[in-house]
């Protein structure tokens, strides 16, 4: 059978990490849905650039129409980031009919919403398991392993930049920008890391947890937020001393119809859970009213961990493709409630 084909925006971290992961994995992936993965066309910036990852240099292309008009291709993964004009070409590919993988919270945290319904409109499906918590299935937990349950909050540690930083900072005694340096090398920054440090992208990612999980209206301007650039290898010191450690939390709590959000440094008891999640580890506890608390942990930023909630999401269109018109999708898309900058 004809492989399904992809068309690939961006190959930085990310994207070499889902290069890499479908090559590897190819005969598991063919095994899980019944036929091969093929990179068609991968949009970058620059092809003249060094990349990370060999590919065909054939299939570099910086003319997004080679994949959002390409005939060939039924599915785009979305990883190169930012709003505009990802916004925009993303919408494009939907109208074209064509299934979105994405990573990006910024996105989805802002304009979510708006491509979930254009998704609905066209019959296509939207993934973005990978924008909240990297390598962690949380999406899917929420979505689908608590849909018999009420969540009443979610507290977490949500972003893998400040976590390594605090981590470096309260261990070695690290400098902050020293450590930040170390986490871009690593790839787990954003491309303008004053969204990990300054705690947006927590706020983003715990925007998307508060959505998905209480299936209610919210806009990131609710969320409060404060991020670490004040934090000093000595306020970390004299923490521990107290029994005490420093950590950018995210806490999503919901009051009957009302949400509440905040993104903050917080000082954890040195018993509490979220207190030993270091490094780049993400963690998030979901607490749920009949199944009491649970804790999901596993890395948050990186190119493969992030790569295999991407490629997972790509799975299960591809599944939910073979489906057809006739059959039911295995995994709904994740659906927001929300209707703020809806098209409909
Ligand atoms: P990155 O290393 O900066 O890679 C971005 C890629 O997109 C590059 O290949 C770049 O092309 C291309 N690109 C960017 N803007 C473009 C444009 N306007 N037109 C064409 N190509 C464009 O970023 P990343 O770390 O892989 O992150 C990608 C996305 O995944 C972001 O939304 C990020 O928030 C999300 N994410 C990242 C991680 C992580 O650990 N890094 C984890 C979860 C989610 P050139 O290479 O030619 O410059
Ligand atoms: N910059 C993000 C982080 C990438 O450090 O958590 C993963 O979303």
């Amino acid at each position: 059978e004809e492989p399904i084909r992809v068309g690939l925006m961006g190959l930085g971290t990310v994207g070499s990490g889902v290069v890499r992961l479908i090559e590897d994995h190819q005969n598991d992936l063919c095994h899980q849905t019944g036929q091969g993965v093929s990179i068609e066309k991968i949009l970058v910036r620059d092809r003249q650039k060094e990349r990370k990852v060999a590919v065909d240099p054939s299939l570099l292309t910086e003319r997004p129409e080679e994949i959002l008009k390409n005939d060939r291709i039924d599915l785009i993964v979305e990883v190169m980031g930012g709003i505009e004009p990802t916004r925009s070409y993303l919408r494009e590919a939907l109208e074209n009919g064509k299934h979105v993988v994405t990573a990006n919270k910024d996105l989805m945290a802002l304009h979510g919403a708006e491509l979930l319904s254009v998704a609905a409109r066209k019959g296509c499906d939207v993934f973005y398991e990978a924008s909240v918590a990297g390598g962690i299935p949380i999406l899917r937990a929420l979505a689908e392993g608590f849909s018999s349950d009420r969540i009443t909050k979610m507290v977490g540690i949500v972003n893998g930049t400040t976590n390594y930083i605090l981590t470096e900072m309260a261990r070695k005694g690290t400098p902050f920008q020293s450590a930040l340096a170390r986490a871009q090398e690593l790839g787990y920054a954003e491309s303008d890391p004053t969204s990990d440090v300054e705690g947006m992208d927590a706020a983003r990612k715990m925007a998307i947890l508060a959505t998905l999980g209480f299936h209610m209206d919210l806009s990131l301007d609710e969320v409060t937020v404060r991020g670490i650039s004040g934090v000093t290898p000595e306020d970390l010191r004299f923490a521990a001393q107290l029994g005490y450690v420093l950590k950018l939390v995210g806490i999503a709590a919901r009051n009957g119809e009302k949400v509440e959000v905040v993104v903050e440094p917080a000082l954890l008891p040195q018993a509490h859970p979220l207190a030993a999640v270091d490094g780049v580890y993400n963690a998030v506890c979901v607490y749920g009213e009949a199944v009491g608390e649970t804790m999901f942990y596993g890395p948050g930023a990186g190119a493969m961990p992030t790569a295999t909630a991407v490629v997972s999401d790509l799975v299960t269109v591809v599944k939910n493709m073979r489906l057809g018109g006739n059959g039911r999708a295995i995994v709904a898309p994740y659906r927001e409630k929300r209707v703020k900058g809806a098209d409909e």
